[in-house]
């Protein structure tokens, strides 16, 4: 099912104060099912059509990349799919771009309300929703289950053992559990909250038994989908520097945040680096 998308992309060096740092461009395997996306659903969309579902349901905020990815590869292999979009005054106004191309590969979105949709995990919750739409296959919000922490195991071949530091951004916590799960011993890995708090930390001990992993909130300006003006300025200089987008979201405050521990001197010259581009460029905005 997924053997049309190349898994494979080449890591890209940049330098940034004598420092060798690999960047792994998950952003370039497909222009839909974009960075870890691809392996978030890998595996769960693969048990969807085992277990005979012909409808997926998932969840996802207003400008979720989840949400695009997931009516794209629904499209793609044959599903019907369904968004359960947080905020019901949304289905009053245009769609933004991210659900105008969600819609467009036919996902059915349904707007609930804030205090509905912090109940997505409740098992009366999804009972209700199995009544209202019989015979779906659940995607968590984010895309983060078990299986796709099994799917984002993939993300690190055999060649990345030679690094010792690896960074990705953190949103739900499934790509950064499959990665830490892969991880070699002597590998450290650094996550970049998108959030604030030190809730995903918790959250990602649930998901693997490792301790070679720390997450840090310091970078996310505030807030998931918070932005600053100095962020924004310093991806416009990070991109026409490199040649490598970035968005507002994730891979922004990821990029600020290591380029700001080398500064500080928090990471010692000798490391050999890797950063894990999530993709996300969707929903670039700036
Ligand atoms: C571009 C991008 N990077 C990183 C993440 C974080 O992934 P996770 O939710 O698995 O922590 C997300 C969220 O799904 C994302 O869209």
């Amino acid at each position: 099912m997924f053997d049309s998308i190349t898994q494979q992309v080449p890591d890209q060096h940049i330098e940034y104060r004598h420092q060798r740092i690999s960047i792994k461009r998950l952003d370039l395997i497909h222009p839909q099912i974009s960075g870890n996306k691809f392996f978030k659903l890998k595996y769960n969309l693969l048990a969807a059509r085992q277990q005979g579902f012909e409808k997926v349901l998932t969840f996802g905020g207003a400008y979720s990349n989840h949400i695009a990815a997931t009516a794209f590869a629904a499209h793609k292999f044959g599903f019907q799919s369904l968004g359960m979009i947080r905020g019901e005054e949304l289905a009053q106004r245009p769609f933004n771009p991210t659900l105008a191309t969600a819609q467009q590969f036919g996902m059915q979105l349904e707007f609930i309300s804030r205090n509905a949709y912090r109940q997505k995990d409740q098992p009366d919750f999804l009972q209700h929703l199995q009544q209202q739409y019989p015979d779906f296959y659940l995607i968590p919000e984010g895309g983060t289950n078990a299986l796709a922490v099994q799917g984002c195991r993939e993300i690190l071949t055999a060649e990345d053992a030679q690094f010792d530091l690896i960074c990705c951004a953190v949103g739900t916590g499934g790509t950064f559990a499959g990665l830490i799960e892969a991880s070699q011993q002597h590998q450290q890995l650094l996550g970049f909250s998108a959030l604030k708090g030190d809730f995903l930390t918790h959250e990602v001990a649930q998901l693997t038994t490792k301790c070679n992993w720390r997450i840090l909130d310091d970078y996310c300006c505030g807030g998931y989908a918070k932005t600053t003006p100095e962020l924004i300025q310093f991806i416009q200089a990070f991109e026409q520097r490199y040649n490598i987008p970035l968005e507002q979201v994730y891979t922004g405050k990821m990029l600020r945040g290591i380029f700001d521990l080398i500064d500080q001197d928090k990471i010692g010259p000798d490391q050999k680096i890797l950063l894990i581009h999530t993709g996300g460029l969707q929903g670039r905005a700036f």
